[in-house]
C-alpha cells in the first residue's frame, strides 16, 4: 500500500449546522481537515461578530480531544451589515471572510442581498479590502427566467465582471464553481480572484442526477453541470494553478429532507472529502498537485 502525507488540509467552505448535529459534523471534519471556513447560513444567520464568536465556541466545545482542528468564521452579508460590523470583525483573529448569498439562490439565502443592489454594498467591500477580509460569493443569479444551468455564467457576465473591475483591491473567492466558463474566467482574471471546487462537481455530471432514477443525494446548488464542464474543472485543479483550492461545500440535511417529494439542496461529503479529492488527483496522475490544492493555495490566498 502506498501512503500519502498531506500537510494541514484546509477546507474553505463548510456547513457544520448547529445544535445536535454539530458533534457529528465537527468530528467528521476534524478527523480530516486542519482548518475550515464555516458558512454562516444558519437560521437565523450569523450576521455579526458576537454571533460568530458564540458559534465559534459552540464548535470548539465539540472538537474531539487532542485534535487541533481550527474553525475560521465567516459573516453573512445582509442589508443590516454596517461598516462598523466589518471593522469589528477584522479585529478578531477568527473571522476571515464575509459571505455573499444572492437572495433566493440556495438553502437559507433568504436573508441574502439583492444583486440588483450590489453597488450599495461597495463601501462595505471597500472597507473589507482595507481590513483584509475576503469576500466569498455564491456566484449565481436567482432569476427564475434564467435557466438553472446558466445561472453561474449569467452571474459572471452581469455582476462579477464589474465587481472585479470596480474593486480591484478586494480579494474574492468565487465559490464552488461548476462550469468551463467559470474556470476560464478565473484563469484570465487577476490575482485577487480565486475559486473553490467541490468533490461532487469533480466526480459527477448532471446525468448523475437522474441515473437509474432521481438521485436526491446528488442534488446541490449550484447544480451539477455537463461532462465538458466537469472535465474543465478537473483540468483546472490538476493543473497546479494556485487560483483553485478545496472547498467541499459539505452541506448535511436530515434524511427526511433529502429523500422527500421536495428535497433540500446539499451534499454531505465532509467525512470522505480528502479521500475523494485524492482519488481524482490520482486518476489524473496529478498527486504532486494535491498538496497545493488541499493545503497551500487557499492558505496563501
Ligand atoms: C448549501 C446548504 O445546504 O447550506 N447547499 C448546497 O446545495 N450547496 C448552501 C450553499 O452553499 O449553496
Ligand atoms: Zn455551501
Amino acid at each position: 500500500m502506498t501512503s500519502i502525507i498531506i500537510r494541514s488540509p484546509d477546507y474553505f467552505h463548510l456547513h457544520l449546522r448547529d445544535g445536535l448535529v454539530l458533534l457529528d459534523t465537527v468530528t467528521a471534519t476534524a478527523m480530516n481537515f486542519s482548518r475550515a471556513l464555516i458558512m454562516p447560513n444558519l437560521q437565523p444567520p450569523i450576521i455579526n461578530t458576537k454571533d460568530a464568536i458564540e458559534y465559534y465556541y459552540r464548535i470548539l466545545n465539540v472538537i474531539p480531544e487532542n485534535n487541533n482542528f481550527k474553525p475560521l468564521m465567516a459573516l453573512y452579508l445582509s442589508s443590516n451589515t454596517t461598516i462598523e460590523d466589518i471593522i469589528l470583525a477584522s479585529k478578531t483573529s477568527i473571522i476571515k471572510a464575509i459571505k455573499l448569498y444572492p437572495a433566493g439562490t440556495t438553502t437559507h439565502s433568504n436573508h441574502g442581498i439583492k444583486l440588483t443592489e450590489l453597488r450599495q454594498y461597495y463601501p462595505i467591500f471597500q472597507c473589507m479590502a482595507e481590513h483584509n477580509l475576503i469576500l466569498c460569493i455564491h456566484g449565481e443569479v436567482p432569476d427564475e427566467e434564467v435557466d438553472i444551468f446558466d445561472r453561474e455564467i449569467v452571474f459572471i457576465e452581469k455582476y462579477l465582471k464589474s465587481l472585479i473591475n470596480d474593486l480591484p483591491n478586494l480579494k474574492i473567492v468565487f465559490e464552488h464553481i461548476t462550469t468551463k466558463d467559470a474556470v476560464d474566467f478565473v484563469i484570465n482574471s487577476g490575482p485577487n480572484l480565486s475559486a473553490t471546487v467541490t468533490v461532487q462537481h469533480l466526480f459527477s455530471n448532471r446525468n448523475h442526477l437522474f441515473e437509474n432514477g432521481l438521485q436526491p443525494h446528488n442534488y446541490c446548488l449550484p447544480i451539477l453541470k455537463t461532462e465538458k464542464d466537469r472535465q474543465s474543472l478537473i483540468k483546472a485543479v490538476t493543473s497546479g494553478s494556485s487560483k483553485f483550492f478545496a472547498g467541499t461545500d459539505s452541506a448535511p440535511h436530515a434524511k427526511n429532507k433529502k429523500e422527500v417529494s421536495c428535497g433540500c439542496a446539499g451534499c454531505y461529503t465532509s467525512p470522505v472529502a480528502v479521500a475523494l479529492y485524492t482519488e481524482i488527483f490520482d486518476m489524473y496522475n496529478s498527486l504532486d498537485k494535491l498538496q497545493g490544492f488541499l493545503s497551500d493555495n487557499g492558505a496563501k490566498f
